[in-house]
């Protein structure tokens, strides 16, 4: 669906050049969401803009189902629709309902279908009340969602999303997800920003890192967060450990650690998969409350890579 190829994006600033993109390419199919993060600065929302046909790259190309954005930009663009960071894509001065109708028309929706379309959207984000107030008297909140309405206007197949729940509170945010959810089980392709790696990781099918303008990490959410796992389990007791029985796990496996007075900790050797069940039986028949193995989040995947740095 959408393939982005090498982009590459230098800005020239008083003291020099800034290279904010250096190669990025990556792809997300009908139905998929990849969540594309990276810390402040990473090149995102250059990305973002570039795909969207908002800013010209230096280098690399767009393409949407097979069609450039350079050469068929105008058929490639009535089928991107792109939610900004802070909602920049909207006119302040204009109402709601104005700026849904502005741009449906301009992705040559006609006026009757934007009509009903804008009303629609308005419906799903519980907005229909506000249609005839001007953007500028709506709450930060407010505006992130119908900058939502205004990039859907045209049925959009590919969704690119600039961090679209900053600031909002808990029910909107629940809101935007239920959306980025049934879109993409309509087939939309759906690229997610976020510094809110909860939401990547609820949400993503797939996960791309930048850092410098350049990927370095990019696979499915699932194998990353597997592979980011510790083979380390955690066995938690009904009620604190007695004393005898840590002794006991102690003796029969080196590797067990008390790291809360309800819970053990075992590190298996390399390629000792029935360590753990050595120690249950050991530790049998006490009552416990858990046993689980660790499994990572997008979070420390993170910070583990952006401290480490290129992986992939
Ligand atoms: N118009 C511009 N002129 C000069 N430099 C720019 C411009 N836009 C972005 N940059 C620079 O390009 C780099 C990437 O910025 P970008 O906005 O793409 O980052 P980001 O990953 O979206 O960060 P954030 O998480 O803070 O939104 C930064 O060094 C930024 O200062
Ligand atoms: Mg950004």
């Amino acid at each position: 669906m959408l393939n982005v190829e090498g982009l590459v994006k230098q800005f020239r600033i008083r003291t020099g050049l800034v290279d904010a993109v250096r190669g990025v390419s990556f792809s997300v199919a009908a139905g998929e969401i990849l969540a594309f993060l990276g810390p402040n600065g990473a090149g995102k929302t250059t990305t973002i803009k570039m795909t969207a046909g908002l800013i010209h790259p230096d280098g690399g190309a767009v393409y949407v189902d097979g069609k450039n954005l350079v050469t068929e930009r105008n058929a490639v663009l009535g089928k991107i629709g792109a939610v900004l960071e802070g909602s920049r894509n909207l006119y302040w001065r204009l109402t709601v309902l104005e700026n849904l109708l502005y741009w449906g028309t301009m992705r040559r929706v006609s006026y009757r279908q934007a009509r009903s379309r804008a009303f629609e959207l308005l419906d799903q984000v519980g907005l229909t009340d506000r249609a005839r107030s001007t953007v500028q008297t709506l709450s930060r909140g407010m505006q992130q969602k119908v900058a939502l309405c205004q990039s859907l206007m045209h049925h959009p197949t590919v969704l690119l999303l600039d961090e679209p729940t900053l600031g909002l509170d808990f029910e909107s945010s629940e809101g935007i997800k239920r959306m980025v959810r049934t879109l993409s089980d309509s087939g939309t392709a759906i690229l997610l920003t976020t510094h809110q790696l909860d939401v990547a990781q609820e949400l993503s099918d797939r996960v791309a890192m930048i850092r410098g303008g350049q990927l370095i990490l990019e696979g499915t959410t699932k194998a990353i967060l597997e592979k980011y796992s510790q083979p380390m389990y955690s066995i938690i007791s009904a009620i604190p450990w007695p004393l005898n029985l840590v002794d006991t796990a102690r003796k029969v496996m080196g590797n067990v650690a008390q790291v809360s007075p309800d819970t053990l900790q075992l590190i298996p050797q390399d390629g000792d998969t029935d360590a753990i069940y050595r120690l249950l039986n050991a530790l049998h028949p006490h009552p416990l409350l858990r046993v689980e193995r660790h499994q990572a989040d997008l979070a420390e995947v993170f910070q583990q890579v952006m401290s480490k740095g290129a992986l992939a």
